[in-house]
Order: structure tokens, then sequence, then C-alpha cells
């Protein structure tokens, strides 16, 4: 790794690390400018505190700072949306390189929600989204910002819940909200049904 440059390095692990679910991050900066881009580099981390994490990198062709990482500094707010298949395109759209101050959700023509306890708005398309503050910023390169994120509410879609039994909660009908992820490439994605079933082996294994 030490003899590659950060594209070599780059193309190795978005080409091997697959699928990697997609954050579709909204931020709000203090004089109202709203923001919104896709980030793969992302995964959840623990539940207490429910954590999630975002990898930003600095912009390829300039050396500066995503709008996103730049809003999240700034707020310490933040809302993810999962992306559903329905709304790859509008996802797709969203990772344009635009200039500080373009509205990407107007762009797209995406409709949002207020969020319930954070200021940027969360995306009304969505099956799944998270409200989350920061919990810690890692600058761990000069064009590396890694976010850690507390999820702070979560919303889900009322079509991908089924009625628990009495007393129970609802359970989530995830293969229903066709969440899409990363593949390998640079325009590649993978559709999230395919699953299959493998049970979990308690000790003692069972004898020959
Ligand atoms: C599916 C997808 C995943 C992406 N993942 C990342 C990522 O993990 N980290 C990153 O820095 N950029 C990632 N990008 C690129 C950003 O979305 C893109 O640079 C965007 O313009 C950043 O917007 P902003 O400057 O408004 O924050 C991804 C793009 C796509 C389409």
């Amino acid at each position: 790794m030490a003899d590659l440059t950060p594209s070599e390095r780059y193309r190795l692990i978005v080409n091997t690390v697959t699928p990697r679910p997609i954050a579709w991050v909204v931020t709000q900066g203090k004089d109202g400018t709203r923001n919104c881009a896709p980030f793969s580099f992302f995964n959840a981390l623990g539940d207490d505190p429910p954590l999630i994490v975002l990898g930003l990198m600095a912009n390829h062709a300039t050396g500066d700072a995503k709008d996103t990482a730049r809003l999240i500094r700034e707020t310490g707010e933040f809302t993810i949306a999962l992306v559903g298949e329905a709304d790859g395109e509008a996802m797709n759209l969203t990772a344009i390189d635009a200039p500080p101050g373009i509205d990407e959700l107007e762009l797209a023509r995406i409709a949002t929600l207020p969020s319930l306890l954070i200021t940027p708005p969360r995306i009304a398309s969505a099956p799944v989204s998270f409200e989350c503050r920061t919990w810690q910023i890692i600058d761990a390169g000069p064009r590396s910002t890694v976010v850690l994120g507390e999820i702070v509410a979560m919303h889900i879609d009322d079509a991908f819940l089924i009625p628990g039994a009495a007393g129970r909660p609802p359970r989530i009908d995830t293969p229903a909200m066709k969440l899409i992820g990363r593949q390998h490439g640079a325009g590649m994605y993978v559709r999230n049904s395919d699953s299959f079933e493998m049970k979990r082996v308690s000790w003692p294994l069972p004898d020959d």
C-alpha cells in the first residue's frame, strides 16, 4: 500500500469491498443552504450508542473538502436515507460535482419531510432514514475525513412494517424495501434481492 498512489489504493478497495450500502446524506448550512450527496464508504458500527460511519474524501480535482464534510463540521447534523431501487437515478444525480451552494435536492426534484430532532430535512421517498448528530470527526489524512454519527431518530415507511403478534413490536420487511448497494467499478450497483439463509451454529457442535 505504501508504494501506491491514493487513486490506485482507491481502485483496489472499491473493487473488492463490495457490496457497500449507500448513505444518501442531506445537510443544511446555518444560512439555510441545503446539500445532498451519496456516500458508500458507509456502515453501521454499533447500538449503544447507535453509530454510523461515513468516509468523506476530498474532491479529487481540487483537493477541497466536499460540501457534505464542510456542512457536517459547521452544524454537527445530517440525515441519511437508504436508497431503494426507485430512488437510484435521483441518488445518482445528487452525486454531481456541483459548486457549493447548489441545492441537489432541488436539482433532482427530491421531496423532503422535516426531521423531528435536527434541522436538515430527510428524503420523503426513502424506505428508511436516520437523523444523525456528529459523535466524532477524525481527520484521518489531508484528503480523508471520517465522520462517526449517532443516530438520534429513525424513520421507517409504514409500508415496510409487518404488524407483530399481540404485544410484540412490528417486524421490518427488509426485502420489500428493495435497497441498492454500490458494486465494483464507477457505476455498478447491486440489488438487495439475492438473499440466502444460513443458520447460526451454537456450541457445542452437534455430534457427527
Ligand atoms: C453511489 C456513490 C457513492 C459514493 N461514495 C462516496 C464516498 O464514500 N466518499 C466520497 O467522498 N465520495 C463518494 N461519492 C462521490 C460523492 O457523492 C460526490 O463527490 C459528491 O459530489 C459530493 O457532494 P458534496 O460536495 O455536495 O458533498 C459517491 C458517489 C456515488 C454515486
